[in-house]
């Protein structure tokens, strides 16, 4: 049976681990394919916040087993610590209900310093990466010099194979002394030793499972408009987040690819640099953003940085519908729209005077790019609580149709608030 895909259609946060969270109850799997702890999503259930940066959302229903495929970056450490913390919240965790990809690469104390030496480097150029190691350790995996999630099974070799990486890096931070071998690689040696019983061929795992039938669910991370070739490079992660890194970062073919879903929030958000062209300042940002009182405001889940806030952009919409072929989207967030007069919806950009419904492919010129709006009436009721689609206010189901024809897709569900059953269904 054809896996789910479900796809971030901005740049990132847009809601993915609640819409997964729901998509989680009708699946056997739940699959990450790409990214790292970078990623962090949200999954509210009953009067528990859970927060996951490596594994993915499905882990919340206990029939659900969890993958982290070969296309991801792992830190070993952090992996350990969000498993302990969901332990502790009461989450089952077993090898037999998570896999870790032997395939997958390993983020290094190393990799953490070189990113963090690399945005130093970059000055007002810096990129605002999440500072895991996420891109030095893509960077290895591509250079050829990284270590995998298998050379953990070997105690003895993985610890030469890290302090050996340890001391290159030592000579790419062009300092001799400026990590300790020995010192800074024994946290990771121990948490090695606590995922050893999760290492598996997950290549292997996923194809006799899709050949048997098993319902599957890739959940993405970031989102498209941070894809290393399809997002406003440099200003992106270092990973594929579109659908071409599910096969990837899974290790299937195209005829296992089903339904694939986007998810985009009803304005627009963004942590870290690059353009965003529709972001707004003052009171209207504000209030999108929120006052960080609540866990669901714009402030970021890995880094609690305040997120860039602004009016939808369904020119960002539009390219990542064609760029993944959605087949329908899911829009969240509908609830923090409430109470404003008019909504503004950027429906093109003008660029240098011309007018331009694609996304422009240059930094230059998507920096040069300004919304061209389209205003919309807005509603005053307070939808966090309808769940028929006939209940919304026809001002919303306005804009959430005009979204529709705009981008292309079909919205059939809508997220009103942060909690499982906070969704609304086009009946
Ligand atoms: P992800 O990275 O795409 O999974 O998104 P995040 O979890 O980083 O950020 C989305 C935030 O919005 C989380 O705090 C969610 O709990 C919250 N959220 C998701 N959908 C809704 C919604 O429809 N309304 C509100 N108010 N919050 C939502
Ligand atoms: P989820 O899965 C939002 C952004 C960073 C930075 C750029 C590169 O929660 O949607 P990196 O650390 O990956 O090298 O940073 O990408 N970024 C995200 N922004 N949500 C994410 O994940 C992100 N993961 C990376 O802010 O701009
Ligand atoms: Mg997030």
């Amino acid at each position: 049976m054809p896996a789910t895909v479900l796809i971030g259609a901005q740049w990132g946060d847009e809601g993915k681990g609640r819409v997964a969270d729901w998509l989680a109850a009708d699946s056997d799997i739940v699959a990450r394919y790409a990214g790292g702890d970078n990623a962090g999503h949200t999954v509210y259930v009953g009067t528990q916040v859970y927060k996951m940066h490596l594994i993915p959302s499905g882990i919340l229903h206990d029939h659900v087993v969890c993958v982290l495929g070969n296309g991801m970056v792992i830190n070993p450490v952090n992996l350990v610590r969000e498993i302990d913390e969901l332990k502790s919240a009461g989450v089952n965790i077993t090898p037999e209900r998570l896999i870790i990809s032997m395939r997958a690469h390993i983020i290094t104390p190393a990799h953490i310093a070189l990113d963090a030496a690399s945005e130093k480097a970059r000055g007002d150029q810096k990129i605002g990466t999440t500072l895991r190691g996420i891109g030095p350790a893509y960077l290895d995996k591509t250079g050829r010099q990284g270590l995998r999630a298998g050379q953990m099974a070997d105690s003895e070799t993985f610890a030469d194979a890290l302090h050996a990486h340890i001391k290159l890096a030592n000579v790419k931070l062009g300092r001799e002394d400026a990590l300790d071998p020995q010192i800074h690689a024994l946290a990771y040696l121990e948490a090695a030793e606590t995922l050893k019983p999760y290492l598996r061929d997950t290549t292997e795992y996923m194809h006799f499972r899709l050949k048997s039938g098993a319902r599957v669910l890739c959940e993405g991370a970031q989102g498209t408009m941070l894809d290393i070739d399809h997002g406003d490079y440099p200003f992106v992660t270092s990973s594929s987040p579109t659908v071409g890194g599910v096969m990837v970062g899974l290790g299937f073919g195209a005829r296992y690819v089903g339904r694939v879903i986007g998810v985009g929030k009803a304005y627009s958000t963004r942590v870290g640099s690059g353009p965003m062209p529709t972001e707004l300042e003052g009171a209207i940002a504000d209030r999108l953003r929120g006052t960080g009182t609540n866990f669901w405001d714009e402030f970021g889940t890995t880094t609690g940085r305040p997120r860039r806030c602004g009016w939808l952009d369904t020119v960002v919409l539009r390219y990542a519908a064609a760029v993944n072929g959605f087949d329908e989207l899911v829009l969240t967030k509908l609830d923090i729209l409430s109470g404003f007069d008019e909504i503004q919806v950027a429906v093109a950009y003008d660029v240098n005077g011309s007018r331009r419904d694609f996304l422009p492919a240059t930094l230059l010129e998507y920096g040069a790019a300004k919304p061209i709006y389209e205003t919309m009436r807005g509603w005053s009721e307070d939808v966090s609580g309808v769940r028929n689609w006939s209940d919304l206010p026809p001002a919303a189901q306005a804009y959430i149709d005009r979204v529709a024809e705009l981008c292309e897709t079909p919205i059939n569900t809508v997220s009103v608030g942060p909690e499982r059953e906070q969704l609304v269904h086009r009946t």
